[in-house]
C-alpha cells in the first residue's frame, strides 16, 4: 500500500467515541445546603473524533460545552454513557489505569490568567504532568520545558519566570506548552481565545493549527465564536441545553443549518463576512462583536468588548461608528428594536 493511502486511511480511524453521554450536577442550595437540586448539563451526546481531525463544539452559555469537554477526559464523571478512547473503554477504568491513557489526553482552558497557578515557575507549571506521570527523569524537565516553550514562540528564558510577568496571549502559549509536555494526540482546547484580546485570538489560532499539522494532533475546539469554529474544523456540533442539536462538516453546516438556534447563530454570518471583505482587518472587531452578539447572553460581553477592549479603543473613530451601525442593523433584522437604537446611540456618541 502507498504511504499516501495509508496516512488518508489513518486519518479516517476514529480516535475519540462517545455514546449517550450524560451528566446530571447535585447542586446544593438553601439553609446548610439542604435542598438539593439537579442540573442537567449533558443529555445523550454522541458524536466521533477521527484521528487529526478538529470537531468543533458551539453553542451558548450554559449550553453544557465545557462540561463534555472535561467528561471526555473524565475530568468530570458522566453520570450515564460510554468514552471509548483509541479502541479502549476508558468510561470505568480506576485513575490508575487510566493514567496511561490520560497522558495521551491533554487540555487547554478559556482563562490564561486562572488556569496558571501564580506561585510556580513557567518550568514547574509546563512540566508538572511529567513529574505526576514520572514520564521523564528529574534532570531533564528543564530541556523538556525548554522545547515546548520554543514549540510555542517563547524563549528559554522564561523558564524562571511567574505567570505575572506575561500578557495574556503569552500566558496561553504557556498553557499550550503545557499540554504539549506529555506528547498528547488528543486536546480539548475550551474556549482558548475567548479570554484574549481580538488581535491575539489569530495568533494563538493559528499557532494551535501549526501544531496540529506538526504533531498530528486531533482537537476538540470549544469556542462561542462560530468564525472561529467554522475556519479551524473538519466537523461541529452545535449545543444548545446539555444537547448536540447539530451536526455536520463545517461547510456543510454553513450552507444548510437546520436547527433554528443555528439559524439564528448563523443569520449574522453573511453580513459579517462581507464586512470584513469590505474594511480588512479593522473589521475583525465587528466580527468578534457580531458573533457575540448572536448569543443573546453575550450582548453585555460584546458592548464591553466594542467600548474598552485595546483593539477596540485603538481603532479610528469612523471605524468604530460604523462597527456599531453594522450591530445595530444586525439588531434590527432580528427584530430587536431596542438593541437597535442602543448600537445607533453609541455610534451618535462617537461622531
Ligand atoms: N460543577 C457544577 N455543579 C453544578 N452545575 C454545574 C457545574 N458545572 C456546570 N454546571 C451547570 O451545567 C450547565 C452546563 O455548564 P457548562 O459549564 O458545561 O456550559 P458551557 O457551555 O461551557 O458554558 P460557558 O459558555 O459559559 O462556558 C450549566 O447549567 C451549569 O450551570
Ligand atoms: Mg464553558
Amino acid at each position: 500500500m502507498s504511504e499516501a493511502v495509508e496516512l488518508s486511511k489513518s486519518k479516517r480511524q476514529v480516535l475519540l467515541r462517545v455514546d449517550e453521554l450524560s451528566k446530571v450536577y447535585t447542586v446544593r442550595r438553601g439553609f446548610l445546603g439542604r435542598k438539593k437540586e439537579l442540573a442537567r448539563a449533558l443529555t445523550g451526546v454522541s458524536f466521533d473524533v477521527r484521528a487529526g481531525e478538529t470537531v468543533g463544539v458551539v453553542g451558548e452559555s450554559g449550553s453544557g460545552k465545557s462540561t463534555l469537554g472535561k467528561v471526555v477526559l473524565r475530568l468530570v464523571e458522566p453520570t450515564y454513557g460510554r468514552i471509548v478512547f483509541d479502541g479502549v473503554d476508558i468510561t470505568r477504568l480506576s485513575e490508575r489505569q487510566l493514567s496511561k491513557h490520560r497522558k495521551r489526553m491533554q487540555i487547554v482552558f478559556q482563562d490564561p490568567y486562572s488556569s496558571l497557578n501564580p506561585r510556580m515557575r513557567v518550568q514547574d507549571i509546563v512540566t508538572e504532568g511529567l513529574e505526576t506521570f514520572r514520564l521523564a527523569p528529574k534532570g531533564e524537565l528543564a530541556d523538556r520545558a525548554a522545547r515546548m516553550l520554543e514549540r510555542v514562540g517563547l524563549d528559554r528564558d522564561v523558564l524562571d519566570r511567574y505567570p505575572s510577568e506575561f500578557s495574556g496571549g503569552q500566558r496561553q502559549r504557556i498553557g499550550i506548552a503545557r499540554a504539549l509536555a506529555a506528547n498528547p494526540d488528543f486536546i480539548v482546547a475550551d474556549e482558548p481565545v475567548s479570554a484574549l484580546d481580538v488581535s491575539i485570538q489569530a495568533q494563538i489560532v493559528n499557532l494551535l493549527e501549526d501544531l496540529q499539522e506538526r504533531f498530528g494532533l486531533t482537537y476538540l475546539f470549544i469556542a462561542h465564536d462560530l468564525s472561529v469554529v467554522k475556519h479551524i474544523s473538519d466537523r461541529v456540533a452545535v449545543m444548545y441545553a446539555g444537547q448536540i442539536v447539530e451536526w455536520a462538516g463545517s461547510e456543510a453546516l454553513y450552507v444548510l443549518p437546520r436547527h433554528p438556534y443555528t439559524k439564528k447563530l448563523f443569520a449574522v454570518l453573511p453580513r459579517l463576512e462581507a464586512a470584513l471583505e469590505q474594511h480588512g482587518h479593522d473589521s475583525a472587531v465587528v466580527a468578534a462583536v457580531g458573533m457575540a452578539f448572536a448569543d443573546r447572553q453575550l450582548w453585555g460581553k460584546a458592548r464591553k468588548l466594542l467600548e474598552h477592549s485595546a483593539a477596540a479603543v485603538t481603532l479610528p473613530l469612523r471605524v468604530r461608528r460604523r462597527s456599531w451601525r453594522a450591530l445595530a442593523q444586525m439588531a434590527r433584522d432580528s427584530g430587536d428594536e431596542a438593541r437597535a437604537l442602543d448600537c445607533e446611540r453609541a455610534a451618535a456618541a462617537l461622531e
